[in-house]
């Protein structure tokens, strides 16, 4: 058994995804949202490795898309479990458990992808090299993280209250967040949005509206990087080209070439 770097986290993700743990056809457009400038047709005969890959709701594209190989990992063995259900019907997808700062792959993969994880560890930057050392020369290492610009009253908000919840049982959390999923969910349906995130989001049921708060809420540790933050988590490394696009006006996606 991996030692969990964050017990805390560790279990409370593994919680959260053993209990939402479809994939849905929303997860698609969130997905390309997520890795854009990205396309299906650049995942085409790639060998590609998700890093933290949770019920590997992302992992599943990649694989619709005709990647020759791909390998999801997750340091929690439930989710671990969901995620091996959730690819069963591909044949040339894997999904093993282990930590991040702990993945022994050098020059393997064409691209590599962290969603949603990096933001979440103590130590981001070491992450980040595993990362890219996993990547082949001439390859991608992709990361998206959580964005300190955009809805900034509201990720206050939810930063003060995280401190709180954060503590708390998780099953007890899972329950007092559902009536404030309601809510959103109402207000979500109840405009025509026009900003990207809540536009998508208008098309997502109950159920994933629920996921996405108490997602928000029950992690101990989540950090909301400055552009400039999240630049250097690829500072001293061997890459080149590092880009980054604003993604949904509120999150960073970061990604860059792994040098020859
Ligand atoms: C917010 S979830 C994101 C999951 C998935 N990437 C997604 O977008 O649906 C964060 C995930 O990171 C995993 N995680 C946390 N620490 C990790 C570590 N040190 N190594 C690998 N995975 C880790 C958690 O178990 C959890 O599944």
């Amino acid at each position: 058994m991996i030692k969990p770097v964050n017990s805390v986290e560790y279990n409370r993700f593994g919680y959260e995804w053993g209990k939402y743990n479809r994939i849905i056809p929303i997860y698609e457009k969130q997905f390309l949202g997520w890795v854009h400038p990205f396309k299906p047709s650049d995942f085409k005969g790639k060998r590609v490795l998700d890093a933290g890959c949770g019920t590997g709701r992302n992992t599943y594209w990649p694989l619709s898309y005709e990647a020759k190989e791909v390998v999801a990992f997750d340091v929690d063995p439930r989710t671990v479990a969901v995620a091996q259900k959730n690819l069963s019907d591909y044949s040339n997808a894997s999904v093993v458990q282990s930590s991040i700062y702990d993945i022994k792959y050098v020059n393997e993969f064409d691209v590599v992808f962290s969603i949603g994880v990096i933001h979440h560890l103590e130590r981001p930057k070491e992450a980040v090299a595993k990362l890219v050392r996993a990547t082949k020369p001439g390859g991608t290492t992709l990361v998206w993280v959580y964005g300190k610009e955009g809805y900034t009253l509201l990720k206050f908000f939810i930063n003060g209250v995280r401190r709180l919840t954060s503590k708390f049982l998780i099953r007890i959390l899972d329950i007092c967040v559902k009536p404030w999923s309601f809510l959103f969910y109402l207000y979500l349906k109840a405009w025509k949005h026009k900003h990207p995130y809540l536009k998508l989001l208008s098309q997502a049921s109950y159920w994933h509206i629920h996921s996405i708060l108490f997602d928000q809420l029950l992690p101990e540790t989540a950090n909301y990087w400055t552009r400039a933050e999240t630049l250097d988590l690829f500072d001293g490394l061997s890459v080149s080209d590092v880009r980054i696009n604003f993604c949904n006006k509120g999150s960073w996606t970061v990604w860059a070439t792994k040098e020859d």
